[in-house]
């Protein structure tokens, strides 16, 4: 039936699956359209109104993000967003809508100590570090070495100045002896949900790659469990829709790491799969990327 797309068929059923043949065409409609860029105005260096005025008079033409009041959709692209002198002073940083998210949702107080254990190339970490005004501590943790020069420069270009970057591999956290207020783990993931982006991976993700992502993510869990205060809250996120990535790490969170799930406080996601207070993003309801959160408290 979704044959002329040309997506592994392990996919196709696993859409179907989730979503019902009503839903899964919409999505793989939707995956066809070009993904529309997004920037987040980095309040610590400069503030909205002027920023955008700023990339206005250059041609560049937005409408707001809806959950997001830094969130600017880039409607028109005279050049590229990336390549003005306002990005490379850190006024902004290109991000996906939905990525605006976890950082809002973990909501760091600017006394906290966090801990962003998947964190290059910065994304969420500058947006955590705008969150708390440059206050309290962000540890930022990533395996990749190549990525890590990418969060540290953009770390460096946004102004930031609370954060301690360690490039490690996030199951050895333990050994830091630190807890943490709050934790972010946007995990890694197959990336499913950037197919727009990466079209090609509509072909490539197999069902050995995604059970090879959710043992990670479980490991990763595993580990946020053993950092975290009592009370402590923890945002899961995925740039996947698929449920094994998704709902069933949460699930695995609050059977058996003692987590317990709360509501979030964005009302534009669409509900998690059987468990409703996850939020979802679909390129055929948002015109997002695909993207996945979850915000859990430490009982
Ligand atoms: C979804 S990306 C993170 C994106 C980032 N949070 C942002 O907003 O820019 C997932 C990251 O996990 C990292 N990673 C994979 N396995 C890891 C591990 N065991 N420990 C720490 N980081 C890991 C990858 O290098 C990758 O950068």
């Amino acid at each position: 039936m979704f044959d002329s797309y040309n997506y592994n068929p392990f996919l196709i059923a696993q859409y179907i699956r989730a979503f019902g043949n009503e839903e899964t065409a919409k999505l793989l409609a939707a995956n066809e359209k070009t993904l529309p860029r997004a920037i987040r105005i980095n309040t610590l260096l400069t503030d909205v109104g002027s920023c955008v005025k700023r990339l206005e008079e250059k041609g560049f033409v937005f409408s707001k993000v809806k959950w997001c009041s830094e969130g600017y959709i880039v409607k028109k692209e005279p050049f590229s967003i990336g390549a003005t002198p306002e990005h490379l002073l850190g006024y902004y940083f290109v991000q996906d809508p939905s990525s605006m998210v976890p950082a809002i949702e973990l909501s760091p107080a600017e006394n906290e100590t966090v801990l962003d254990m998947a964190a290059a190339p910065g994304g969420k970490t500058t947006h955590l570090a705008q969150i708390m005004g440059n206050h309290g501590t962000i540890v930022a943790v990533d395996i990749n070495k190549e990525k890590m020069r990418a969060l540290r420069s953009n770390i460096q270009r946004c102004g930031v100045e609370n954060v301690l970057t360690l490039r490690m591999k996030a199951n050895e956290l333990t050994s830091l002896g630190i807890r943490f207020d709050k934790i972010l783990l946007d995990a890694p993931c197959t990336g499913e949900g950037t197919i727009r982006k990466n079209p090609e991976r509509r072909k490539t993700i197999d069902e050995k790659e995604v059970d090879e992502y959710s043992a990670k993510q479980q490991e990763m869990l595993k580990i946020a469990g053993l950092v975290i205060k009592p009370g402590g809250i923890l945002v899961y996120s995925t740039c996947s829709l698929l449920p094994q990535e998704d709902e069933q790490q949460v699930k695995y969170a609050v059977e058996k790491l003692g987590f317990e799930l709360l509501g979030l406080k964005n009302k534009f996601c669409a509900p998690g799969i059987n468990l409703k207070q996850c939020g979802r993003f679909y390129p055929h309801i948002h015109d997002t990327q695909g993207f996945f959160i979850a915000k859990l408290k430490k009982t």
